[in-house]
């Protein structure tokens, strides 16, 4: 099993590139089954959730033709099987994501039920409840969410009891075929779905109130295939400029803009960070200052993004002061808690809040990954600890950030991969 040893180093400094966004890839991957037509999509990332979920696809029967540099044809007028396996779900819970666009366009689909992961249960009832409400007929059994709709889903008036990034992206996408008017209330905000409505739109779908809490969508009777260019990834965007932020460096991130990640870069600069932005760029200097410890509390769109969080967890584990940091989306997002302790970082661990007492340097260790994004959080304390850090597990890593060795070897990091 692969692991990442890091030694730790300087100041970062350096420029890199951004990837297309994991978490836009997904659901307008899943919403490609409501085309007609192909679809041609371009800055897919190379990660191994946007390989799983072409895998699952193709399982379905779906063509999927792959030139280079990752431009991807689509094409799902082959699609002859309606069931996402578990072997596959289990993997990657996002595949719950093709249960509305076969619902909508097949009117039938079988599909894993998504178990819970170390963030937590990761429920999908309201993902369900919207679409009975839409006239799914579903049942749960053998592990399988069954669901039918053997006349097609019809619009409806939903209202999501907690804001759900995933479950207002099926209803989105199922409703775009349904007969009649949906809207969805209290929906997630997220830039990731603002990029799968500008998807469904560019296929002929009739969206009002994209970027808002409130969408109307008007069902269509076909939609087609197009070209579209997924959006920057905003969470690895984020991730690069903290490292440098804890490594009191100075880089570039380029192919990404800084208005979906505005949260972020506030908190960044808090801590003491300069930022420059430009229409694709984002550059940060730390003039080589330590980092100042800041506050925070995750919550939706345009909020504090759960996604960052532990990424400025290992900042303030190394930052001048305290810094307290509070996950209110998952219950169990605090993990990577314990594995930076055994770093030497200071932090008091109280429900779903820790306290961290900023050191100047942190400690090497051999440390296991729990999840994708406290994964990331290990490689930037390692990357301001002395000593050779050896992080297991990174299989949870390379799920969401695109050659993330490279990158950070591009940037001054010594940091490669070894086989153990
Ligand atoms: C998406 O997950 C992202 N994944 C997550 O990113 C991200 O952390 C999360 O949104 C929140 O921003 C993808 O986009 C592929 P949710 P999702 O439904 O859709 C509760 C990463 O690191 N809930 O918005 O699964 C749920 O328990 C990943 O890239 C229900 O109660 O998240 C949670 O407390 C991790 N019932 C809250 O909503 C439901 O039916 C937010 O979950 C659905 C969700």
């Amino acid at each position: 099993m692969d692991k990442l040893l890091i030694s730790g180093c300087g100041p970062l400094d350096g420029d890199i590139r951004i990837s297309g966004s994991k978490n836009a890839a997904l659901p307008i991957l899943a919403a490609a089954i409501l085309a007609e037509t192909p679809v041609n999509l371009s800055n897919l990332p190379h990660l191994k959730d946007v390989t799983t979920m072409l895998a699952l696809l193709r399982s379905m029967g779906v063509g999927i033709t792959i030139a280079e540099n990752m431009l991807v044809e689509i094409d799902i007028s082959s699609m002859n099987e309606f069931e996402a396996p578990y072997d596959l779900v289990r993997t990657m819970r996002a595949s719950i994501l093709v249960l509305g666009p076969m619902l909508a366009r097949f009117g039938k689909a079988d599909v894993s039920f998504p178990g819970g992961c170390a963030i937590g249960s990761r429920p999908v009832d309201i993902h369900l409840k919207g679409l009975e409400s839409m006239g799914a007929h579903i049942e749960v059994d053998g592990g399988y969410i069954r669901a039918t709709a053997p006349n097609g889903l019809k619009g409806a008036h939903i209202f999501m009891d907690v804001v759900t990034v995933g479950g207002t992206e099926n209803l989105l996408m199922a409703a775009t075929l349904a007969k009649g008017k949906t809207i969805l209330e209290n929906a997630a905000r997220e830039p990731e779905i603002v990029d799968l409505a500008n998807f469904l739109v560019a296929m002929g779908a009739k969206i009002e109130g994209i970027g808002t809490d409130r969408l109307t969508i008007e069902g269509v009777a076909h939609l087609k295939g197009c070209h579209y260019r997924v959006m920057p990834d905003r969470i690895e965007t984020g991730t690069y400029l903290v490292a440098a932020a804890a490594s009191r460096g100075r880089i570039t991130v380029r192919d990404t803009h800084a208005d979906i990640l505005e949260a972020v870069i506030m908190k960044l600069e808090e801590a003491g960070a300069k930022i420059t932005l430009g229409d694709d760029w984002i550059a940060l200097d730390m003039e080589g200052k330590r980092p100042k410890a800041v506050n925070l509390k995750t919550a939706p769109y345009p909020a504090f993004p759960t996604d960052m969080q532990s990424q400025f967890t290992a900042m303030n584990a190394v930052a001048e002061g305290t810094g307290t940091v509070v996950e209110t989306i998952f219950e169990n997002r605090l993990i990577q808690v314990h594995e930076l302790n055994r770093m030497g970082a200071q932090i008091k661990l109280e429900g779903n809040t820790c306290i961290i007492t900023g050191v100047e340097r942190l400690k090497a260790a051999p440390v296991m990954a729990s999840d994708l994004r406290a994964s990331a959080s290990l490689v930037i304390a390692g990357l301001v600890a002395d000593g050779d850090t050896l992080v297991d597990r990174i299989y949870h890593i390379d799920r969401g950030y695109e050659c993330i060795e490279e990158k950070f070897q591009a940037l001054g990091a010594t940091i490669r991969r070894v086989a153990q």
